[in-house]
């Protein structure tokens, strides 16, 4: 008799004991549009027991807890780490990356086995250093456009170098530059000028090295892989809308929507990108020693057909992110996991066909000036999209006001793109606030054929 009572109480300790081990705390590092959607998808997954994000934004108390601790304080986050518990840490932003928060993490008492999905101060250079990335794919053979790294002893053989090439020209800051370190001009006067001003301090010691380079004429494309430092996993590709201005005018932003699939992302394209970028990127960082698990972003230009690397980032795009993770039908939590550990090879990913679209809600005046502190309507209404949040922040009734430039994205999914962007513009229509901005072309270079197939 007691071996039938005791049974299934012994069973469902048993089952209890092995849900609490395959179910983990989660902490995202950031507070964006790609946080609130890697949050999002994270939250889903049946591994996932409670998710916390680092600060996050009024829109993540939806899928997880925000904790007030920002993004550059390593040690608030190594105790809250350890206080929740924490069995695998995504960073989200590449400043932290750059900064060594995963390198500082696991030198961090009881912290070396930590899960962490974003890669050391070494494989982060990747994206802090322009100099670094394109002296790497050189070594490696990876198609990128020709160059020249200066800094102010060879300020003459810079100049040199411009005279030698035709325009347009193209200028990038070495370091970090909050996206704004890229300069292209089509006269040569302005282009010497500038280099001048930007050994000169311009971008602060970001642009103490600039790198001088070709311009590559083509279309834009994203291509993500999580890696582990041996294998990788591709991820839904993007493309990206970075100028402000409807017909790509005026200045770059760091993104006003994003689009996957792309039309050119064929079979053909995507293979080249995998043998030419991807795999040698993989395998030059294992064969230079650097680990790396985390994701991996290959900022691409399809120059008639063939791929070039643009720029590397050491994370997700933003807000790329917005539009991939939808398309993601396989658990997230599982590979990232595999990712940390050193495992990835022979992980999968499960990718819905369906089209996405994402619309960036902007406060007027970005990416200069402007005003927020202006509270946000009909959130509540746009049911049809997914809305991420971005530059917002709860009042003490947990109400969004806008607290940023990029405030909010609207992604729909739909069978293709034309409807993606009729119920994604639709919804983005109902959401308010003063002086709020989006683009109203987004998507359609897609529909009109504007982009090539291959
Ligand atoms: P980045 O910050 O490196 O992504 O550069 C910002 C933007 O400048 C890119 O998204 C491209 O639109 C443009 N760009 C950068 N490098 C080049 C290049 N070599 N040729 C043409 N456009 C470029
Ligand atoms: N959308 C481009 C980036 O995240 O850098």
């Amino acid at each position: 008799m007691e071996f039938h009572t005791e049974l299934p109480a012994l069973r469902q300790l048993f089952l209890t004991l092995m849900t609490n081990t395959l179910r983990m705390n989660i902490l995202i590092i950031g507070s964006g549009g790609r946080e609130h959607a890697l949050a999002w998808k994270l939250a889903q997954s049946p591994e996932c027991s409670t998710l916390f994000i680092a600060p996050g934004n009024a829109g993540t108390p939806s899928v997880g807890i925000n904790l007030d601790i920002k993004t550059h304080e390593f040690n608030r986050i190594a105790g809250a780490i350890r206080d929740l518990g924490i069995g695998l840490l995504v960073i989200g932003p590449e400043q932290p990356l750059a900064d060594g928060l995963t390198d500082f993490l696991h030198a961090e008492a009881g912290l070396k086995d930590l899960l962490i999905v974003g890669p050391g101060r070494l494989g982060a250079q990747l994206e802090s250093s322009k100099d670094f990335a394109k002296a790497f794919m050189l070594r490696h053979g990876i198609p990128t456009a020709a160059y020249l790294s200066v800094n102010a002893d060879t300020l003459d053989k810079g100049l040199q170098f411009l005279q030698g090439m035709r325009a347009p020209y193209v200028l990038k800051a070495d370091g970090l530059a909050a996206g704004k370190g890229v300069i292209i001009t089509e006269s040569f006067q302005e282009a010497a000028d500038t280099l001048r001003d930007m050994l000169g301090g311009r971008f602060g010691k970001a642009s103490a090295t600039v790198v001088i380079e070709e311009f590559l004429k083509g279309v834009e494309l994203s291509v993500f892989a999580l890696t582990d430092g041996i294998s990788y996993c591709l991820l839904p590709e993007a493309k990206d809308y970075k100028r402000i201005g409807e017909g790509d005018t005026g200045p770059n932003t760091g993104g006003m929507g994003s689009v996957s699939p792309v039309p050119f992302a064929r079979k053909d394209f995507m293979r080249k990108v995998e043998q030419r970028i991807v795999e040698p990127t993989v395998q030059g960082l294992a064969r230079e020693g650097i680990p790396y698990k985390g994701f991996l972003f290959f900022g691409l230009m399809n120059v008639q057909g063939e791929p070039y690397v643009i720029e590397y980032n050491v994370r997700m795009g933003d807000p790329e992110t917005q539009s991939v993770m939808p398309r993601i039908t396989s658990d997230l939590v599982p590979l990232l996991c595999a990712a940390a550990r050193a495992e990835l090879a022979g992980h999968t990913l499960e990718i819905s066909p369906s089209h996405a679209l994402t619309i960036v809600l902007a406060s007027g005046g970005y990416p200069d000036a402007f005003e927020k502190g202006f509270p946000i309507m009909g959130l509540e209404e746009a049911t049809e999209a997914l809305v991420f949040q971005a530059g917002t922040a709860p009042d003490d009734e947990g109400k969004a006001f806008t607290a940023g430039g990029r405030v909010l994205s609207v992604t729909a999914l739909a069978p293709n793109a034309a409807e993606a962007r009729a119920h994604a513009y639709a919804a983005a229509g109902l959401i308010q606030f003063e002086n709020s901005y989006m683009r109203p072309d987004l998507g359609l270079d897609l529909i009109t054929g504007d982009l090539p197939i291959s």
